[in-house]
């Protein structure tokens, strides 16, 4: 089978906050070294550059469709790169944005060789982001996330429906929303996605490197 990429949203848990973010990304890394999988962290954005230099991929929870200038409380892609920050999601159902403001925060990045991920929360609004041609489109159903109940079990249709309707085939599917075991992982890839974003699976854990270490469990 073939390997999946895990995205990690920390969120704004208390779990994920200083020490206790830092330690995750290097469990993080540490298993990405010792499985091959490729996993991108999305730390707290005023920590972001407390995760830079550890030798793996660190994305934004959310970014700005905006050039240097006046822009106050937003966040300026540029300085995303300044704190090494590779990419970043968009529209997560946390943080909705207008469809305009998608497109230009996808070309924004694409200009600067950033990545995007963008998050949508239904099939329709996959076919409309995908339009855009973000590195991936995210189906993320909001009744789910932080539920337990993995999208991959819980809505397969939803998942299957959503791979067929991005046509570019540059543009790759990821799945999220109450993904928590190795097995909804694998479940994800055989719904003909290439990876997963989760959070509280890992982040809120009794114990998060042994949850990410379950992740992997199936390959
Ligand atoms: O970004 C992924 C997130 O929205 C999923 O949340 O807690 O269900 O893994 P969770």
């Amino acid at each position: 089978m073939k390997k999946p990429i895990i995205i990690l949203n920390y969120k704004t848990y208390t779990e994920s906050l200083g020490d206790k973010g830092r330690e995750l990304t290097w469990a993080a890394r540490d298993l990405m070294r010792e499985t091959g999988i490729r996993i991108i962290v999305c730390p707290q954005t005023p920590e972001l550059h407390h995760h830079k230099g550890y030798d793996i991929e660190v994305f934004a929870q959310h970014v700005d469709p905006i050039e240097p200038g006046s822009h106050t409380g937003h966040v300026l892609p540029q300085t995303l790169q300044a704190c090494g920050v590779t990419g970043s999601l968009i529209n997560h159902s946390e943080d909705r944005m207008p469809a305009e403001k998608i497109k230009q925060c996808v070309e924004i990045l694409r200009k600067l060789g950033m990545t995007s991920i963008v998050c949508a929360e239904s099939i329709e609004k996959v076919k409309e982001v995908s339009a855009f041609k973000p590195d991936f489109v995210a189906i993320e159903p909001p009744e789910l996330i932080g539920s337990g109940i993995p999208v991959s079990k819980a809505d397969p249709d939803i998942v299957t429906k959503s791979v067929e309707a991005v046509t570019d085939p540059n543009v790759k599917v990821l799945c999220g929303a109450g993904i928590s075991k190795g097995e909804d992982v694998k479940a994800a890839l055989e719904l003909g996605t290439v990876g997963v974003l989760l959070a509280s699976g890992v982040v809120k854990a009794k114990d998060p490197k042994a949850a990410l270490k379950d992740l992997v469990t199936f390959t």
